[in-house]
This record gives C-alpha cells, structure tokens and sequence, in this order.
C-alpha cells in the first residue's frame, strides 16, 4: 500500500473511490465538502443524505458510481458518528473497515479520502492521518503466506485529502510514522502467526539478527552454552525437553545522549504444550502465539529504530519450546534461579513466569529507568478480563496510569490488577524458597507476584497479553487472529 497527502480540491481529485466523512448528529457538509458538491451537481446533499438517508451511523457507508473520471469512478460517505463520542481510536477503526470495504468493491486500486472528522476539532491533521494509516494497514493485514491462492484484490494506492498546506505539510509527517508503525505491526503479526514448527527459537533469533542489521542496532544472540554460564538455569529447565536449542536475545538501540533507559522483555515461548502437565487437545490449539511477547518487542524495537527518540532501549527475550520428553523437566524438580532463589516447579505449564524470571535478574544488571515485561502469561487473565482488555500490574502506580493513559488514546484498553505482598503466601514451598504456581485463585496476580520475587526494579510494570494477543473474532480495528496488542501502546509510551 502506497499512501500519499495533498492539498487539493476535491472536484479535482482522480480516484476509483473518494471518500468523505459524514457525522451522525451534524450532517451539515464542511466548505471543502460542499464545494464537491457543487462540482457533483449536489450528489452528495440532495441524492446520497436526502434520497438514500445516509445517517453518517458509525463505520456505515454507501457508495454510489459517478459516471465521472474526475473527480472519481464512486463517491463513499462513511458515518463518523456522533461527535461527542469521536476520537482518533475511532478513525482507526473507521479506517481498518474502509479497507476491507475497498477491497470488496471491484477495481478499487486508487483511493482518495478526505482527512476524516478533522472538523471535528479533536485532534490536528497529523494525529488524523496517523490514525487513518494505521487503521488502513491493520484492516488490510492478512496472514496468506501458506495459502497457494494468495489475496490479489489489495488496494495499492490511497491519497489523503488534506484542506490546507499545513495540513498537506503534518500529513505527510503522519503517513511516514503511521507506515513505521503499520510495517512493524505486519511484521509481529507474521511472527506470530508463523507456525512453531518454523519459528523456532533459531529462526526467531536469526529474523531479530537480520533485522537489526536492517536498523543499524546491536544484536547478541546467546547460545545454550553460554546461558548455562550465565546462570540462566530456570529458563534453561524450560527449554529441556525440545529438540530445538534456546536462545537469549538482547537488542540494543542507543541515542546519542540518551534521557531514558527502558528495558523491554517479551515473553518467548515458542510453543507452549504445557510440559508433562500436558495441555488439553483444545489449550494447545493457538499454543504458537506463546511468544506473542517476543513478537511484540521486536516490533516495538523496529519501530523505535526508525523513529529515532532520544532514548536507550534495550530489548531482551528468552526463547524455548516447552515439550514433554524424556528430558523434560519435571514436577518437584527444584530450579536455582539466576538470582540464586530457588524455586520447586509445582506445575511445568507455568513455564512462562521461569524464563521470565531469569531475564528479570539479567535486567537488573542493566539499571534502567524502567523495566517492562509483556507476556502471554495466564489463562486467568483471559477469564478476568477477556479478549479485549489487556491486564497490567507493577510496583509503580504512575508508570502503570500512565501506560493505560497511552493506552485509552490508541484505543488499546489496558486494566490494573493487583499485586499485594501477601499473595507470596500462596507460592510457599516445603522444600525450596517458592513453587512456580500458586492456588487457583487470582492466578494472574500471584503470577506477577512470583515475577516480582526476580526484579530490583523499582519502576516495573508486568503486562499480560495473553487473552489480546490472539483473538477469536474480529474486535473494532482488530482482525481475528494476532493483534500485536500493545505494540502502539508501548512505542507511543517509549516515544513521550
Ligand atoms: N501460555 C499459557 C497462558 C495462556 C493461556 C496464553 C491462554 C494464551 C492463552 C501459560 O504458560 C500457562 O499455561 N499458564 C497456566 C498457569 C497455571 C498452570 C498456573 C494457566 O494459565 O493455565
Ligand atoms: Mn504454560
Ligand atoms: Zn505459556
């Protein structure tokens, strides 16, 4: 998809679809809309608004041919809504639906449309056209590379109709971030959705590898050797029954005179059977998308790389498969942690909160700022908080606000959980300093209790994906499948 911005008249634009937005409780057309209506011997007014009755309902539309080259082959009215209830998540997801809206109409390869409800004075033509790219290129994401017939109705040029230079001159600097960001979510989205079978933790490490040498980043990969070295022991534990070696990834952007230090960990398992507490036919089903937290910082990391603020961001992930074997690790098996706490595996499908914890350690010794872990965690935060809301918890009341904060103007929603001292009852062992599961109860919670247990951070935030990063069916902007939940969230967070 190609994007453009131009400051234009509208009756002089050339397009298969222009596109303009129509509010539910105003439907008074802007100058710019009625001077296309003029040059439409008032189509738009008196046929589409009056005739047909468009209501301007949110994300309807209707679309009628011209006759016409110029402006357009068909004029599209999209409804924007009422106004009160407007906002730059709802361009996005206006946007995501106009693009499968395009794809669905025949010869749609060249589209215009306006700067969608930008009179409605919320935000300025930037924020405008950075919501609409967006939300064009996650409506038009699809997962085909298995697929031998692949997709060939994608639209491959659209024009952003911008009212003024200013406008033209901010929504260009949109499109350029908005692409940035698009790009790096496909780009998680295909990790995720890659079967495990290919998306090893080698073939992980090796796509970060050449991808950092894209941005000009620092890469290290580490090996098993090396990570039993370093003490990496109730990772290492995890990884044990697969065939495939666990690796340790750790990227590193730096800017000139940093301001900041963040580090970012993404939860890496590449498949998730449960271990010899093997998982029900049905759990393992979407067990692929257990390194949905990997995924996410990459892209976070290819995104960051581009933009370019004046930070440092290190980006770390321990990658294993989780599998029953005879070399599996087992039920009662005490693991030394890399902090040198021990930890009684009570339950080898709580596998994540071990790999995590060892990154947690090595984290440390980056003293950071700030230290975010995100993570396809817990069941239980799927049945808290389902497939929509993402759960946070932390030892930092402002990061955490702040995060939703970041969150709320996305449109990615994010809500708190609790974390009190007393749910480390809940993890005692007889025999060693903890067990890696607690009672069924508030087991999202007792999970980032346990992670807890691994930090010195005093700014720590825990991020459970694990019912957002995959999901069921379609959700606003959102396609079934991986949503790169919190891939905005996190790069608009690291860019503030
Ligand atoms: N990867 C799962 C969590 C998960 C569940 C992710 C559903 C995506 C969708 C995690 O490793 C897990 O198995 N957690 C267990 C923990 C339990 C054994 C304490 C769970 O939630 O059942
Ligand atoms: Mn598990
Ligand atoms: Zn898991």
């Amino acid at each position: 998809m190609e994007f453009s911005a131009k400051n234009q008249e509208m009756a002089n634009v050339f397009a298969s679809i222009l596109t303009i937005g129509i509010f539910e409780d105003d439907k008074a057309l802007t100058p710019a809309q009625e001077n296309l209506d003029i040059a439409l011997n008032n189509l738009i007014s008196d046929y589409l608004i009056k005739k047909e009755g468009f209501k301007g309902k949110f994300t309807d539309t209707v679309c009628i041919p011209t006759f016409l080259k110029i402006p357009a082959d068909k004029i599209m009215l999209v409804g924007l809504g009422k106004k009160k209830d407007f906002s730059l998540a709802k361009v996005t997801e206006i946007c995501s639906k106009l693009a499968k809206q395009y794809e669905k109409i025949l010869n749609t390869k060249n589209v215009a449309c306006e700067l969608l409800g930008l009179n409605s004075k919320k935000f300025d033509a930037k924020a405008c056209t950075k919501a609409m790219t967006e939300g064009f290129m996650i409506g038009a994401y699809d997962y085909d590379k298995y697929k031998t017939k692949k997709n060939t109705s994608e639209i491959k040029k659209i024009k952003l109709i911008a009212g003024t230079n200013q406008e033209e001159k901010e929504a260009k600097e949109g499109i350029v971030e908005a692409q940035i960001i698009g790009e790096a979510m496909n780009f998680t989205k295909d990790l995720i959705n890659e079967p495990a079978q290919n998306a090893t933790p080698e073939a992980i490490s090796n796509i970060a590898k050449e991808m950092c040498e894209q941005l000009g980043v620092t890469c290290k990969v580490y090996n098993k050797k090396q990570l039993q070295e370093m003490n990496f022991n109730a990772f290492l534990a995890v990884g044990q029954g697969s065939v495939h070696e666990p690796k340790f990834i750790h990227l590193t952007y730096k800017s000139h005179n940093p301001k900041k230090k963040i580090v970012l960990i993404g939860k890496g398992i590449t498949f998730d059977s449960g271990g010899l507490d093997i998982k029900p036919a049905n759990s393992m089903l979407t067990m692929k998308t257990d390194m949905s937290g990997c995924a996410t910082v990459l892209g976070v990391m290819k995104a960051i790389a581009q933009l370019k603020p004046n930070i440092e961001l290190h980006v770390l992930s321990a990658l294993c498969e989780n599998m029953p074997s005879g070399s599996s690790y087992k039920q009662g098996d005490v693991l030394t942690a890399k902090n040198g706490k021990t930890i009684e595996v009570d339950n080898t499908d709580a596998e994540g909160r071990l790999t995590l914890a060892d990154v947690l350690t090595y984290a440390d010794e980056l003293n950071a700022d700030e230290v975010i872990d995100i993570a396809t965690l817990t069941g239980a935060v799927v049945v808290a908080l389902g497939q929509n809301i993402t759960g946070i918890m932390g030892n930092n009341k402002t990061m955490i606000n702040k995060l939703i904060q970041t969150g709320e103007k996305i449109g990615e929603a994010l809500w708190e959980l609790p974390i009190v001292d007393d749910m480390q009852e809940a993890l005692k062992s007889d025999i060693a300093d903890m067990r890696n599961t607690g009672s069924r109860f508030a087991g999202s919670s007792v999970a980032g209790r346990f992670l807890q247990n691994f930090t010195q951070s005093k700014n720590w935030a825990h991020i459970d994906i694990a019912g957002t990063a995959f999901i069921d069916k379609p959700y606003r902007e959102l396609n079934k499948g991986a949503t790169a939940a919190m891939l905005r969230t996190l790069t608009s967070y690291i860019l503030s």
